[in-house]
């Protein structure tokens, strides 16, 4: 990481490749954010709990800031994620719930479905999502009681 730049860390299977591809080159457009590709490059079949824990390990280690996870419809990368304490992946569908999942939740992860959001929506979530700040107060409390 240099200056103040934030890392994300990306991996998704082989339902999410086509995705990514189209969300790094707006990432690449993006001064303030480096990216950690963490796989998968291609279309073969690939198991996406390794690829969750792939970006996991990631942010628990200090290596990434954020992260974004993609298989095809993002739920078992959702569940795969947040089977590790300290990570809240926000599985969202619009901008409205990836603005909520930064303000409300603090969301670390974001997780996307390659196969059932579009790219042009995906791109806007994910701008939403990196724009979006924690709300604290109330919100801090009960982030707390997630992880008591
Ligand atoms: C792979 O076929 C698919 O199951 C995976 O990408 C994901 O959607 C799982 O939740």
């Amino acid at each position: 990481m240099s200056g103040n730049n934030r890392v994300i860390a990306i991996a998704n299977d082989h339902g999410g490749t086509l995705l990514k591809q189209h969300l790094l080159e707006q990432l690449h457009d993006r001064p303030d954010v480096e990216i950690l590709d963490l796989g998968v490059n291609d279309a073969e079949s690939v198991d996406y709990p390794e690829y969750a824990k792939r970006v996991c390990r990631a942010l628990l280690s200090g290596e990434a800031q954020c992260g974004l996870l993609i298989c095809g419809t993002g739920l078992g990368m959702s569940m795969a994620a947040n089977r590790y304490p300290g990570i809240r992946a926000a599985l969202c569908h619009d901008e409205y719930t990836a603005r909520l999942s930064r303000q409300h939740n603090d969301a670390n992860v974001l997780v996307l479905g390659g196969r059932v959001t579009g790219s042009a929506v995906a791109a806007a979530i994910l701008d939403v999502w990196l724009a979006e700040p924690f709300a604290g107060g109330r919100h801090q409390r009960r982030i707390e009681q997630m992880d008591a």
